[in-house]
């Protein structure tokens, strides 16, 4: 298996996919719902189209799981993983903070991730045991030690009028613990500004595998660390991510480990 071709598709298919959504933006006549809060635009679903359609002639026997489609048949062994465009309430509002989010699995395991914010001209790219890349530059995640001067960032599901309950103490044990939070809109690009340094942990639930597959390797080759709230091994079928630059991490655990304060 070639790496370096499977990122050179997965590139050229985030870029047209980007190329795609900048020229969209601000131009969506019509937007649908998925769920009370959960949008879908047809820049989600061209953007998805033209990645799948890449992949499918470069790799005809892969699998693809695709946010708006599911998975497609292919062999489960070699599973590609998108999310047309993360953040799309962000681009519904004609807000640039979004991205194209494109990781590749063999065995399971996460072998590649791409994130492209068209807007922003940065591209991410990580590759197992290899590093991560920011717009060709090794990404490195940030060093700082203190919770209190560390800027943090996470994001609300779906779901967040079921959940209200765990959301709102673990955001507000984070936020007096820290020097401050943001909440961008798009998971993928917080997990990529976690790997480049730019804040020191992210925190959220009920995530998607094509909203953290390719964020999460990006995280753990910049140097961090990656795991549920109990510190367990991240799963991206899991319920529950936080990713830190490492430093943090047990900081982390210990805020958002709510049992015996609820
Ligand atoms: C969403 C974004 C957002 C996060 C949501 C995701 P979408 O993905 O990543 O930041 O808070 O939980 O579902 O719907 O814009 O692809
Ligand atoms: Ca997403
Ligand atoms: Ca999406």
């Amino acid at each position: 298996m070639n790496l370096n071709y499977l990122k050179d598709v997965a590139v050229a298919a985030a870029f047209e996919a980007g190329t795609l959504i900048r020229t969209k933006l601000g131009r969506i006549e019509k937007v649908e719902h998925k769920g009370a809060i959960d949008l879908v635009t047809e820049a989600d679903r061209e953007a998805e189209a033209l990645i799948v359609a890449l992949i499918r002639r470069q790799f005809k026997d892969h699998a693809i799981l695709a946010e708006e489609r599911g998975q497609e048949q292919g062999r489960a062994d070699r599973l590609w993983i998108v999310d047309p465009l993360d953040g799309t309430t962000n681009f519904a509002h004609g807000i640039e903070t979004c991205c194209v989010s494109i990781a590749f699995a063999a065995e399971g395991e996460t072998l590649l991730g791409v994130v492209l914010n068209p807007f922003a001209h940065e591209l991410f790219v990580a590759l197992k045991g290899h590093g991560a890349w920011m717009n060709s530059r090794p990404a490195t995640v940030s060093r700082r030690k203190a919770i209190a001067e560390s800027l943090l960032v996470t994001g609300f599901p779906y779901n967040i009028r079921e959940v209200m309950g765990s959301t709102m103490p673990r955001f507000s044990r984070c936020l007096e613990a820290s020097q401050g939070i943001r909440r961008l809109g798009s998971a993928a690009l917080d997990l990529c500004y976690v790997a480049a340094g730019r804040f020191e942990a992210f925190w959220e639930e009920n995530l998607k595998p094509w909203d953290t597959a390719a964020g999460a390797l990006m995280v753990t080759e910049a140097g961090g660390r990656v795991s549920d709230f109990d510190g367990q091994t991240y799963d991206r079928n899991g319920n529950a991510i936080v990713a830190s630059n490492g430093k943090i991490h047990a900081q982390m655990l210990k805020l958002l480990h709510l049992k015996g304060t609820e």
